[in-house]
C-alpha cells in the first residue's frame, strides 16, 4: 500500500464541512464564499448516482465549478456504485479528499490504493447499518473513516442516535491498533445541539447540511458547531 497521504486535511480538531447539498445551487459561487467567510474548514460535496442512493445530484463537472471557487479543500463524499471507475475524474475536477463507502466496493483496499495512487487521502463511510468491526483490517491504511448518521441519500434527515456508540467504538479500535491520527468525520443530522456529544465521543469533523444553510447566520452557527 503507498504510503498515506495527509497533506491536504486541515490541521485542528474539530474541523467543520457544510454539506453543499443545502445550499442554493443557483447561487453556488456565493454560497461557497459566505461559508468559507463564515468559518468552514473544508466543503463537503455529496456525489449521488441514483443506484447506490435513491437520488442523483452532481458530477465531476459540477465539482470542477466548485473548485473555481473554493479556497478550502473539497471533501468529496462518493455515495455512488463502482466508485473505482470515477474516482480518477473526480480527483481531476479537484477533489481533496476522496471518500467511499464500504458498501459500495468489494475491493475495497485495491479501491483506497487508487485514491492514494492520485495522490490523496482516502476516506471510507459505513452505513447506518454497517458495524465498525468491518474497517479492522483496512483502519491502518485510511485517513479517515465517514460514519454516517442517517440513511445517505438527502439531506435533512433526524440523526440516528447509534452513531454515537459506533464512534466511540471507532475510536477505541483505531487508538488500540495505534491509528491515533485516523480522522472521524460524521454525517448526517449533525446540529449544534449533538455536535459536543459527537466531539466527546471521538469525531474530530462534523458535517452539517441543512442545519448551517437554514440557520440564517452561517458564521454563527458554525462556531456554535465547533462549540
Ligand atoms: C446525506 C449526505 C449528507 C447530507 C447531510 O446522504 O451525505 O452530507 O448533506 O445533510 P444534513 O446535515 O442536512 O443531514
Ligand atoms: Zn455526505
Amino acid at each position: 500500500m503507498k504510503r498515506k497521504s495527509r497533506a491536504r486535511i486541515p490541521e485542528g480538531r474539530p474541523l467543520i464541512a457544510p454539506s453543499l447539498l443545502s445550499c442554493d445551487f443557483s447561487r453556488i459561487a456565493e454560497e461557497v464564499r459566505a461559508v468559507e467567510e463564515a468559518g468552514a474548514d473544508l466543503l463537503h460535496v455529496d456525489v449521488m448516482d441514483g443506484h447506490f442512493v435513491p437520488n442523483i445530484t452532481i458530477g465531476p463537472l459540477i465539482v470542477e465549478a466548485i473548485k473555481r471557487h473554493a479556497r478550502t479543500p473539497l471533501d468529496v463524499h462518493l455515495m455512488i456504485t463502482d466508485p473505482d471507475r470515477y474516482l480518477a475524474g473526480f480527483a481531476k475536477a479537484g477533489a481533496d479528499i476522496l471518500t467511499v463507502h464500504w458498501e459500495a466496493c468489494p475491493h475495497l483496499h485495491r479501491s483506497v490504493q487508487a485514491i492514494h495512487d492520485l495522490g490523496l487521502p482516502a476516506g471510507v463511510s459505513l452505513n447506518p447499518a454497517t458495524p465498525v468491526w468491518l474497517l479492522k483490517d483496512i483502519l491502518a491504511d485510511i485517513e479517515l473513516v465517514l460514519v454516517m448518521s442517517v440513511n445517505p441519500g438527502f439531506g435533512g434527515q433526524r440523526f440516528i442516535p447509534q452513531a454515537l456508540e459506533k464512534i466511540s467504538e471507532l475510536r477505541a479500535m483505531a487508538d488500540e491498533i495505534g491509528c491515533t491520527d485516523l480522522r472521524i468525520e460524521v454525517d448526517g443530522g449533525v446540529t449544534k445541539d449533538n455536535a459536543a456529544q459527537l466531539v466527546a465521543a471521538g469525531a474530530d469533523m462534523l458535517v452539517s447540511g441543512s442545519a448551517v444553510f437554514t440557520s440564517g447566520d452561517y458564521a454563527g452557527y458554525i462556531a456554535a458547531l465547533r462549540g
